[in-house]
């Protein structure tokens, strides 16, 4: 918080009034100021932040052409994040082809989306000396998101547990039920972004409330912690971070099928797929 001298000395009576104060009183003066700026701060924020409700939300189920929880492979960039865009005038681009035998970066650099988002969250758990299951569990954690949004933890641990060792598969799958549960012991808070997306009076879902105590009593906790810890701070249009810098950790935890991804006849094959090709009719 920034602090005007010239105001400081205004709100104790002048300057000759601050010359009268020994030090300890100019120093109570002065912390009195700051807590009432900042309290100031906070009540102007409440008062601006026009937060919806749930039913404020589920209200506009109604006028979407879309469905929230759809994969952002199918539905043009602005839906979602600007519901009340007309729809009717967008379109969605067109894809380029993917190599014959496509492996996890093809993906990166052909197909999933908010791919910054990943990276950044990778970049960040590198810098912070994670482990390089985290990092990898970080690079991946929302991948799924191009697929399908609901429930993306799920989703995004099924797509990738042939690939991933169990560990890695368990942070991504529990990341989703733990971003709404904050651990003052490692320093993570509710994402305030929530009370816009969720509503703010929203109260998570009973299979996210039981998969967090499950989670929570967990040995491998610490790893979907992380997630959470590495993604809320993720968000920065001004850093780049290439998929390159993680060409090494890729290379030594994710199996990479020799046939490629979609095309390996695992039981999830058809999700990779699926993203190769969404304008397949059926
Ligand atoms: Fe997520
Ligand atoms: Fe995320």
């Amino acid at each position: 918080m920034k602090v005007d001298r010239k105001e400081v000395i205004a709100s104790l009576g002048g300057e000759a009034a601050v010359k009268s104060m020994d030090h300890e009183a100019r120093a109570d003066a002065l912390e009195d100021f700051l807590s009432a700026r900042l309290e100031a701060v906070v009540a102007a924020r409440k008062g601006n932040t026009q937060y919806p409700t749930v039913a404020e939300l589920e209200s506009k189920v109604d006028s979407r052409g879309y469905r929230r929880g759809v994969g952002r492979l199918f539905l043009h960039e602005h839906s979602n994040k600007t519901p009340t865009v007309d729809e009717s005038k967008l379109r969605v681009p067109r894809l380029k082809p993917m190599p014959a035998k496509p492996t996890l970066v093809d993906f990166f650099n052909y197909r999933f989306a908010s791919t910054a988002h990943l990276l950044q969250s990778a970049a960040l758990a590198k810098r912070r000396g994670v482990s390089e299951d985290t990092i990898l569990a970080c690079l991946l954690h929302d991948a799924a998101q191009a697929l399908i949004k609901t429930d993306h933890g799920y989703w995004g641990a099924q797509l990738f547990e042939p690939y991933v060792s169990e560990r890695i598969a368990f942070a991504i799958k529990y990341h989703q039920a733990l971003r709404f549960f904050p651990d003052a012991d490692t320093g993570y808070e509710y994402p305030e972004s929530y009370y816009q997306t969720f509503g703010i009076d929203y109260v998570p879902l009973p299979h996210v409330q039981r998969d967090y105590q499950y989670a929570r009593n967990h040995k491998w906790y610490m790893d979907a912690r992380l997630v959470t810890l590495n993604d809320l701070y993720s968000f920065d249009p001004n850093v780049q971070v290439s998929i390159d810098e993680f060409t090494d950790i890729i290379g030594r935890h994710f199996k990479q099928p020799e046939e490629g991804l979609g095309y390996d006849n695992t039981p999830v094959s058809h999700m990779w797929r699926t993203m190769i090709n969404p304008d397949q009719p059926l």
